[in-house]
């Protein structure tokens, strides 16, 4: 069993510790995920035990990668059972941040640096960025986009969303320095995406892709899936047969 698991919200914290680990010797694995945590994402911290000494989980619903017309609002969370899910595990910090596209001192703006709890305001569409990052004004203008890979299969109905998340774990491998991260093949563009952004960027970081975990039904877990009906749940699962 895991002791001491230690949260962590301030990126200059974060890097902190990473830096200091690695200075004692220690190797870093990250496992970067948007929370609401299934036996999909523990089968990643297990394989990134086989290929470091210490572990940072990340939970954070990246604002960047939803379009405005998407669930960024009522994205499934449960901060508190994931923290018990993750403690009885290997893993030494979770990184939680609070906003990664607020560059304020947040000391100083307490209210509006929440991008999940205030995204009702209007949108800037072309961008995708929900209205806490546009309508705050905050300044983010940077992207990475890795150009031929987002466009096919889900980049084709989200135009946004590989941008989103290339940028993302861009900034958090800036942030945790890890040795390794762990992608799960069951995003299958987006490990390939990210796989592809380290090599075109030579990012010092060893990119694992891990297997896909499914239910018994077959259908692949997802943080979604609690929005499944039962009928819902039923085609999708015949679909996996055809
Ligand atoms: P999220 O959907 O929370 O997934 C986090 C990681 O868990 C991803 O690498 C995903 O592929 C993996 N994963 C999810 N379900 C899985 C399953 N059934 N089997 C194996 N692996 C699974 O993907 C994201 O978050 C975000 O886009 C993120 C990479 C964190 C950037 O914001």
């Amino acid at each position: 069993m895991a002791t001491g698991l230690e949260i962590i919200t301030d990126k200059d914290q974060m890097r902190k510790w990473s830096r200091s680990m690695r200075a004692q010797g220690k190797t870093i694995g990250l496992v970067p995920t948007m929370g609401y945590l299934h036996e999909g994402h523990i089968s990643l911290i297990k394989v990134a035990q086989k290929h470091t000494n210490l572990i940072v989980v990340s939970i954070y619903v990246n604002p960047g990668q939803f379009s405005p017309s998407e669930d960024l609002s009522t994205y499934p969370s449960d901060f508190q059972g994931d923290i018990d899910k993750l403690k009885v595990l290997p893993v030494d910090v979770v990184f939680h941040p609070y906003n990664l596209y607020d560059y304020r001192d947040i000391e100083s703006e307490s209210k509006c640096n929440d991008p999940i709890r205030d995204s009702s305001g209007s949108e800037s569409g072309d961008t995708g960025v929900v209205s806490c990052v546009e309508d705050k004004k905050l300044g983010h203008e940077t992207w990475v986009r890795v150009e031929r890979l987002e466009k096919g299969m889900c980049g084709k109905s989200r135009p946004v969303f590989f941008r989103g998340v290339a940028t993302v774990v861009t900034k958090l491998f800036n942030i945790v320095e890890p040795d390794i991260a762990v992608f799960g093949k069951k995003d299958y563009q987006q490990w390939r995406i990210i796989r592809r952004m380290v090599r075109d960027l030579d990012f010092a970081v060893h990119v694992i892709g891990s297997e896909i975990v499914r239910d018994p039904d077959g259908l692949a877990l997802s943080s979604r899936n609690v929005r499944l009906s039962p009928k819902e749940r039923e085609k999708v699962c015949l679909l996996l047969l055809v």
